[in-house]
């Protein structure tokens, strides 16, 4: 298949993009023009903004499927909201809108976010429990939600969690959630499985998914950061007292078995994670 993916110079879209080349899927990357393209060379790369109706048109001719990754998150998409709309709700309309055109289907990566605060619901979420965004950024994923299921395009909605990079990273201050609240991040090789197992699985195709990282990844803000320090610690980093927020924004645990029957994605347990964030602190501090 020829497969788009937008926001392809990401951190998701870079590891999507590698797998599906594995799998023999011929790519074609599209990303601002101003962002690294290093590591990239060997796909097809399209740079331009999808907040341009032409632009977006271009971009998905002659594909079989969209992969919309492309989107401003937080911190900097609650800086402006009419800029974030452009980017996450206009650009995805104008995706739908040529996907349609030139018969191709979408996978499109919503978020957790669409959620906002469901401490006082009952756990894990269900993909039918409300949409209450707390943030500009949720309130953009809903209305992203909102036009692909209008524009009739075929295509399939991922619900992330947050996603979690096994790399030597600056530590978030603070943690975007409280420490006493549930949470359940997923590993980004995961979400990457999800997004390419979504391309090939027809049974997929007019679902809501959850994508979050399974049991071994249910845990609280204060355990989760607990041990994400601890492996810091044991690669030889010790890291300073962490902050929290002091209100719960969002994140809980998901129900993701249809997701994971479907799309078998779960294959990073969260000590796995661990490890590999162990390794990679201790190869970037030498
Ligand atoms: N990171 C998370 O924790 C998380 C959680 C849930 C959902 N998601 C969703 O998953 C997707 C990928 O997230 P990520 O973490 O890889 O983000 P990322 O910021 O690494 O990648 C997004 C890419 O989109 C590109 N982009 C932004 N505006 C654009 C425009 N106007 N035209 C073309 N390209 C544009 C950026 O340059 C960037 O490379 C996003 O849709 C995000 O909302 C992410």
């Amino acid at each position: 298949m020829k497969i788009l993916v937008t926001g392809g110079a990401g951190r998701t879209g870079r590891q999507l993009a590698g797998l599906l080349a594995a799998q023999g899927h011929q790519i074609r990357i599209f990303d601002l023009p101003f962002v690294d393209y290093t590591g990239l060379e060997q796909y097809e790369v399209a740079k331009g903004d999808l907040t341009d109706p032409a632009t977006a048109d271009t971009a998905v001719q002659g594909v079989d499927q969209v992969l919309h990754l492309a989107a401003i998150l937080p911190p900097a998409s609650e800086r402006d909201r009419a800029r974030t709309f452009a980017i996450n709700v206009n650009a995805t309309r104008y995706l739908c809108q040529a996907a349609k055109e030139h018969g191709a289907e979408i996978v499109f990566t919503s978020s957790v976010e669409v959620y906002g605060n469901s401490a006082d619901l009952k756990p894990p979420v269900r993909v039918d429990y409300p949409r209450r965004p707390v943030n500009i950024y949720g309130e953009s994923k809903v209305a992203s939600e909102d036009a692909l299921l209008a524009s009739g395009a075929p295509s399939t909605i991922l619900r992330i969690s947050g996603i979690a990079v096994p790399a030597f990273l600056e530590p978030p201050r603070p943690w975007p959630f409280t420490a006493d609240q549930r949470m359940e991040f997923v590993a980004v090789a995961d979400v990457a499985r999800a997004i390419a197992a979504a391309v090939t699985n027809r049974a997929a195709r007019g679902k809501i998914l959850h994508i979050a990282g399974g049991p071994t990844w249910q845990t609280t803000g204060r355990e989760y950061v607990r041990r994400v320090y601890e492996a810091y610690s044991k690669a030889g980093l010790d890291l300073d007292e962490p902050g929290f927020l002091d209100k719960s924004e969002t994140f809980d645990w998901y129900e993701t078995a249809e997701a994971q029957a479907l799309l078998g994605y779960q294959q990073t347990s969260f000590p796995q994670f661990l490890e590999q964030l162990e390794k990679s602190v201790e190869e970037a501090l030498g």
